[in-house]
């Protein structure tokens, strides 16, 4: 059997990981093994958003690069399938494996039904059903196209169910990002909080402080970060950061609510980043107190950084499941999630509150009464990934 997968940007990368060492693990048992192509469509290529985390992670160089790059959503798709065509027709795979939501998952689904190869969808069935959200479209799509559908938890094998999916095609694996998080547990444990934040400090975003002067190294020294003695935030959905008057109100919570309390550990996406300078609100972010603006740190970093916080504040998919296994209190600046299993309701640590202030004032406030409290949803065990691969290879041979 020969199996191509495919990343594009930084949240597949987690997930890809324990999918190859299954592989390895498989072909290391059995002769034939699995013949195996990674393609990365190049959609995320700066070396903190990508290289870093092949690196960290221990994932093969991408066996073949697309080179998309940044562009528009149709850009991004479109030039994904002219290139990936050509890979599927040179290479005549048995299996196309695509992970998560992103715009290379989309593309690649439609490039690889189209020349009738088979099609296996790791994260299959979160919904959001918010379709303003260019991931729900990605959802919608690979999962209407997939032949096999992995799915990550019970809610989501009831989406595909009630959107007519026969039960064949249907398989509860459990998270693959879990598989991730335990197996780099024990390494992000081992680093330094203040390594952490003193080798991201941003450059030009830690300068101002209340006496106009102080110097990057100063403010990092100064803030003192200890552990559930600080809060973390990641933010880079469009609802959030494209619009001024939304982002303004963020920001002017997080730099006087938040860092009143305590210190806010910022690791900074690109586009939100440009969209500060854009909206002119990049120097009051830089020049609050307690603000620590970092760069977008590796995988151990913010690990470290969940496993240590007091509070997250994201807009993130991913750190909503992470925060639900290490038990970080999780305001998620969405007004809907498709991981619903994360939320306070269903026994995870994560309630949504949107990006209106009053609601965030007083979610903030009221988490910062709670204990960390870890939930584990079944079969998020470190072991999906063995779990998808059996998947595979059984719809393979059926
Ligand atoms: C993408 C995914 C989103 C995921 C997020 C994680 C889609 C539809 N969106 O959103 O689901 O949660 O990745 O980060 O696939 N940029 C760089 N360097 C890079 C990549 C991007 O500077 O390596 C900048 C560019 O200005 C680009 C912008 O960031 O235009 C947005 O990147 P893009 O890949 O379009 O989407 P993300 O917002 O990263």
């Amino acid at each position: 059997m020969k199996i191509i997968s495919v990343v594009g940007a930084r949240p597949n990368f987690m997930k890809i990981a324990p999918f190859i060492r299954a592989i390895e693990a498989y072909n290391r048992e059995n002769k034939p093994g699995i013949g195996h192509i990674l393609v990365h469509t190049g959609q995320h290529y700066d070396d903190r958003m990508n290289r870093a985390f092949f690196e960290a992670l221990d994932i093969p160089d991408a066996d073949i690069n697309l080179g998309i790059g940044s562009g528009s959503h149709a850009e991004q798709v479109g030039q994904t399938m002219i290139a990936f065509e050509k890979v599927l027709q040179k290479q005549k795979p048995d299996w196309v494996v695509v992970v998560g939501d992103v715009n290379a998952t989309c593309a690649c689904s439609i490039t690889a039904k189209k020349e009738l190869v088979r099609l296996a969808h790791i994260e299959a069935g979160l919904r959001s059903r918010d379709m303003s959200m260019p991931e729900e479209i990605n959802r919608l799509v690979t999962d209407r196209l997939a032949d096999l559908l992995l799915t990550p938890d019970r809610l989501s094998g009831e989406n595909l169910r009630n959107e007519g999916v026969p039960e064949e095609r249907i398989c509860f694996v459990g998270n693959i990002m879990i598989d991730t998080l335990e197996a780099q547990r024990g390494k992000a444990e081992g680093l330094g909080l203040g390594s952490v934040i003193e080798g991201h400090l941003h450059k030009d975003g830690n300068q101002k402080a209340e006496d106009g002067r102080r110097k990057t190294e100063d403010r990092g020294q100064r803030t003192e970060i200890r552990d559930e003695g600080f809060a973390v935030m990641t933010m880079h959905r469009p609802s959030n950061v494209d619009f001024p008057d939304v982002l303004g109100a963020l920001v002017d919570f997080l730099c006087d609510e938040v860092c009143g309390e305590m210190p806010l550990v910022w690791p900074i996406h690109p586009r939100t980043e440009g969209n500060l300078k854009k909206f002119g609100l990049w120097e009051k972010v830089a020049g609050t107190k307690n603000m620590v603006l970092l760069n977008p740190v590796g995988y151990h970093e913010m690990l470290r950084l969940n496993m240590a916080a007091r509070v997250m504040l994201t807009d993130s998919g991913g750190l909503q499941e992470e925060c639900c296994v290490l038990g970080t209190p999780c305001l998620t600046l969405r007004w809907n999630t498709e991981r619903p299993v994360t939320l306070k309701e269903h026994g995870g640590a994560s309630v949504l509150v949107g990006n209106e202030i009053a609601r965030l004032k007083k979610a903030f406030r009221e988490t910062l009464k709670e204990e960390r409290r870890p939930v584990r949803p079944e079969l998020w065990d470190g072991r999906t990934a063995g779990r998808c691969l059996e998947a595979i290879v059984s719809a393979d041979n059926s």
